[in-house]
C-alpha cells in the first residue's frame, strides 16, 4: 500500500471575544484571541485514483462524511482551484468536541488543504490556501498558525501574535451542541461598538500578557440564555476559582483559565456540574502549527 501522510491539528478556544458590529454582508465584525489548546484531530490521507474521494470518520458516525463535511468542501475547493481531480483516501479521527466552539470541523479543513496540498505535490501560494481557508469559514485559516493570533474582520483575518507563557486549562464540554448561526442571530447589537483596548495592551508584547479583568466573550450571555446547560457549566467552573472563565466561540464549551497546569488539574477533581471535563495546556506556535509528515 502506498505510504500515508498525517497531519494533527489541535483545537482553539477563544480567550477573548468581541462582537463590534453587524455588517453589511450578514457576518459579525469582530475582535478575538484565538488560543491553540492540546486537543487534536487527526487526518491521515493515501493519493487514490484520478475523481475518487473517501473519508472515513473515527469514531464512526460522529459526523457526517457527505458534501457538508469541511474535509470534503476542502478538497472539492481544492479540485476548483487546480481544475483537476487527484484521488484521496482519507481517514479523520476526531477528538476535538462536535459543535463546540473549539473549532474542530475548522481545523480539519485546514488540516485537509495542509495534507493534500503536499500528497498532490500542488505547492500552492500560502495566499491562496488562506484564501481558499477563509472562504471555508470564517475560524479556518487561524489553523494555519495556531498558538496565540488576534482574529479580526469575520475572524479570517489573522495577526500571529508571541506565544503566552504556560496556562491550564479547564475545558468543560456539555452534551449539546450549539449552532454558531443561531447565536449570532439571537445577538441584540447597539450601534457599532468602541473597543476596549485594555485587553490587548500587554499581547503584541515580546512576553504577552492578558488583563483577565478585561476578558470577555460578547456571545456568553446569549449561549447561556439559550442553552441553560452551558450556563451550569459555567457556573460549575467558575466555583474553582479561575484566573477567567467564559464560553469558547459560540459555545457549548465552556472553560476556565489557571496559572498551571497543575492548577487546572487540582481544580478538575472538584468540579460538580455537567458535561465532560478535560484539563489540557495552552499550546506555543511550535507544537500547534500543523504540518503534513509521512506516518
Ligand atoms: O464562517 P462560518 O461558516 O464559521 O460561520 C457560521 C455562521 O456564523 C455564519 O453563517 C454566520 O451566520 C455566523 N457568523 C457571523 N459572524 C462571524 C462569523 C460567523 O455572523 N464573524
Amino acid at each position: 500500500m502506498t505510504d500515508s501522510l498525517v497531519v494533527r491539528v489541535p483545537a482553539k478556544i477563544n480567550l477573548h471575544l468581541e462582537v463590534v458590529g453587524r455588517r453589511p454582508d450578514g457576518f459579525h465584525e469582530l475582535r478575538t484571541l484565538f488560543q491553540s489548546v492540546g486537543l487534536w484531530d487527526t487526518l491521515r490521507g493515501w493519493p487514490a485514483e484520478e475523481g475518487r474521494l473517501e473519508l472515513e470518520i473515527e469514531p464512526h458516525g460522529l459526523v457526517g462524511n457527505g458534501p457538508d463535511n469541511l474535509v470534503v468542501r476542502a478538497v472539492r475547493a481544492l479540485w476548483r482551484e487546480i481544475g483537476r481531480r487527484p484521488g484521496a483516501r482519507l481517514r479523520l479521527g476526531k477528538n476535538i468536541p462536535v459543535g463546540g466552539g473549539m473549532g474542530g470541523g475548522s481545523a480539519d479543513a485546514a488540516g485537509a488543504l495542509i495534507l493534500l496540498d503536499r500528497m498532490w505535490a500542488l505547492d500552492l501560494p500560502s495566499s491562496n490556501l488562506r484564501r481558499l481557508a477563509a472562504e471555508l469559514g470564517s475560524d479556518v485559516p487561524f489553523f494555519f498558525h495556531g498558538g496565540l493570533c488576534l482574529g479580526v474582520g469575520r475572524g479570517e483575518e489573522v495577526l500571529p501574535l508571541d506565544d503566552l507563557p504556560s496556562l491550564g486549562i479547564v475545558l468543560v464540554v456539555p452534551h449539546v451542541e450549539v449552532s454558531t448561526a443561531e447565536v449570532f442571530s439571537r445577538l441584540r447589537l447597539g450601534p457599532w461598538k468602541r473597543m476596549d483596548d485594555r485587553v490587548y495592551a500587554g499581547v503584541v508584547d515580546s512576553t504577552p500578557e492578558i488583563e483577565w479583568s478585561a476578558a470577555c466573550n460578547d456571545l456568553e450571555r446569549v449561549v447561556c440564555e439559550g442553552w441553560p446547560l452551558v450556563a451550569e457549566a459555567l457556573e460549575g467552573v467558575r466555583r474553582l476559582g479561575p484566573l477567567f472563565s467564559t464560553v469558547s466561540g459560540s459555545g457549548a464549551t465552556v472553560f476556565g483559565v489557571f496559572e498551571s497546569l497543575d492548577a487546572a488539574s487540582r481544580a478538575e477533581c472538584v468540579y460538580e456540574g455537567p458535561g465532560r471535563i478535560e484539563v489540557v495546556e495552552i499550546l506555543g506556535r511550535t507544537r500547534a502549527r500543523p504540518e503534513a509528515v509521512a506516518g
